[in-house]
C-alpha cells in the first residue's frame, strides 16, 4: 500500500534540497510514495523560489500559503495555522521537513501538537549559539521528530548527545525516535545537478569570468547584513582580497542583502563597491548557475550553510563569515575557515588558504543516495505503523 507524506517547503535551500526527494520518489518509489508539497511562501521573489521548480524539474506545490516576509513570530504564526488544516485535510503518514528555517519550525509544531509523525532531513546540525533564529528552529523540530535523518556523523553524536537513543526499535514516535547517519540530500543533488550545470549553465559567458579567475561570496544572515559594523568589516575584506587576488569576485545578493547594502555600509564604502571595476553584484541566480559558479571559482567566501557545503563538494577552498558552524568536519578537514565578520581573521584566512598547495577532501557527505535510503526508510516504518 503506498503512503502519503507532505513536505514543507518554504526557503530557497528547501526548495533545492526538496528536489533530492522528489527526485528519489519518481525514479524509485513511484506508485509506493505520494507526495504534497507544500510551501510556506517564506520566499516568494522569481529567483529566490519560482526559478527552481522547471530547472530541478520539483513538483509544483499542491498548496502555497503566500505567507511572504513578516517578524519570526508572525510569519511562523501563519505558518502553522495554514499547516495544521492542510494536515487534517490530507492526513498524510509523514511530514517531511528540512533544515532549520520558521517554515521548518512551523511544520514541527503544527505536526506534533495533533500526532502527524515529524521526518526531519538535517537532523542533528548544532552551531551551539543559541542567538541564531535558526538553532532555536532545529533544535526544537529534532525534539518533535519520529524519523530523524542526520548528513553528518557530528550531526548523529549531537543527538546522542541530547538524549536520542540510537537503539531504540520500532515502532518509532516523537517518544520513541528513530535517528540515522545517512549522508546529505544536497550531496546528491550536486552530483546529479553538476552535469546538467555544465551543460546548460551560461553565467561564465554572461559575466566574461574565466575559471579560477575570479572568487565568489554570498551574504545573507541576520547578524551579517542587519549589523553595520559586520557588514562593513566583510566588504573591506572583501575589498582587500580582490586587490591582493587581483582576482574578481561574483556576490548574487540575496535580497535582504540587497535591501541592506546602502544603509548599512558606510557611505564611502557603499560608492566605493559601487564603482568597483572588480565587483560583480548581481541577483540571486538559478541553482544550476550557482553550482556553475561554484564549480569555476577559485574559493568562496560565505555565510550560507549550503554554500560552505557545496564549495566542499567541488573542492574549493572556503572562508566562513560566522562565527562558527555547524558543518564543522569541514573546517577540520582544513578546507575551511572561520572568518567571522572580522576583517583580520577574514584576510588570515585568505593568506592561509593560499599557502596551502594542497587541500583534502575526504568523503564525509555520503555516497550520492540519502534521498532514496531515506525514502525506503519513510516507507518502512510507516507500514510497521509509526503512529
Ligand atoms: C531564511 C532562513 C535562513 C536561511 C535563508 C536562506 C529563517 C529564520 N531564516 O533567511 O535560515 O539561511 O532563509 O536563504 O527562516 N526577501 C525578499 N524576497 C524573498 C524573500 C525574502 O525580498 O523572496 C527579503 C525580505 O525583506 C525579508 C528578508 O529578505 O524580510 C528576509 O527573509 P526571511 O525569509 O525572513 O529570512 P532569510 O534571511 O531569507
Ligand atoms: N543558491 C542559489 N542561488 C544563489 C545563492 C544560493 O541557487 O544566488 C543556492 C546554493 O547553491 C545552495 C542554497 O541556495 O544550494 C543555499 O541557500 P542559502 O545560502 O540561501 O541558505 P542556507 O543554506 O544558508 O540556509
Amino acid at each position: 500500500m503506498a503512503i502519503n507524506i507532505v513536505t514543507i517547503i518554504g526557503a530557497r535551500p528547501q526548495i533545492i534540497k526538496a528536489a533530492a526527494i522528489s527526485r528519489a520518489i519518481s525514479r524509485v518509489f513511484s506508485g509506493q510514495i505520494n507526495e504534497i508539497i507544500v510551501h510556506t511562501g517564506q520566499h516568494y521573489d522569481d529567483n529566490m523560489s519560482a526559478v527552481f521548480f522547471e530547472e530541478l524539474s520539483i513538483p509544483r506545490p499542491q498548496y502555497n500559503l503566500n505567507v511572504g516576509s513578516a517578524s519570526h513570530g508572525l510569519q511562523t504564526a501563519r505558518m502553522i495555522e495554514g499547516i495544521e488544516d492542510i494536515l487534517l485535510k490530507e492526513k498524510p503518514d509523514f511530514l517531511v521537513l528540512y533544515g532549520d528555517t520558521n517554515s521548518t519550525l512551523a511544520g514541527a509544531i503544527a505536526a506534533s501538537k495533533i500526532h502527524v509523525p515529524v521526518v526531519h532531513i538535517e537532523a542533528g546540525l548544532r552551531s551551539f549559539n543559541k542567538s541564531m533564529p535558526e538553532e532555536i528552529n532545529r533544535v526544537m523540530c529534532d525534539h518533535c521528530s519520529s524519523l530523524l535523518f542526520s548528513p553528518t556523523l557530528t550531526g548523529y553524536q549531537n543527538l546522542i548527545r541530547e538524549g536520542f537513543n540510537p537503539a531504540n526499535k520500532a515502532p518509532f514516535s516523537a517518544d520513541n525516535p528513530k535517528i540515522v547517519h545517512c549522508g546529505d540530500v544536497m550531496y546528491d543533488n550536486s552530483l546529479h545537478f553538476s552535469v546538467l550545470a555544465e551543460k546548460r549553465s551560461n553565467i561564465l559567458n554572461t559575466h566574461g569570468l574565466e575559471e579560477n579567475e575570479f572568487i565568489l561570496s554570498t551574504i545573507h544572515r541576520d547578524n551579517n547584513t542587519d549589523q553595520p559594523d559586520r557588514l562593513n568589516a566583510i566588504f573591506s575584506a572583501l575589498m582587500r582580497i580582490s586587490s591582493m587576488s587581483r582576482k574578481k569576485i561574483v556576490l548574487p545578493l540575496h535580497p535582504r542583502t540587497a535591501k541592506l547594502l546602502e544603509s548599512n555600509l558606510s557611505q564611502a564604502l557603499y560608492e566605493k563597491l559601487k564603482q568597483h571595476k572588480e565587483f560583480i553584484l548581481i541577483p540571486p541566480v538559478s541553482f544550476l548557475d550557482m553550482i556553475r559558479l561554484e564549480q569555476q571559482a577559485s574559493m568562496v567566501i560565505t555565510d550560507s550553510g549550503g554554500v560552505q557545503k557545496e564549495a566542499y563538494f567541488f573542492r574549493k577552498p572556503c572562508i566562513i563569515l560566522r562565527p562558527e558552524t555547524e558543518w564543522k568536519e569541514i573546517v577540520e578537514t582544513g578546507a575551511a575557515i572561520i572568518g567571522d565578520a572580522s576583517e583580520t581573521l577574514i584576510i588570515n584566512a585568505y593568506e592561509q588558504l593560499m599557502q596551502k598547495r594542497t587541500l583534502s577532501y575526504p568523503p564525509i557527505f555520503g555516497d550520492g543516495k540519502a534521498a532514496e535510503f531515506i525514502c525506503s526508510e519513510m516507507l518502512a516504518n510507516a507500514t510497521a505503523k509509526t503512529r
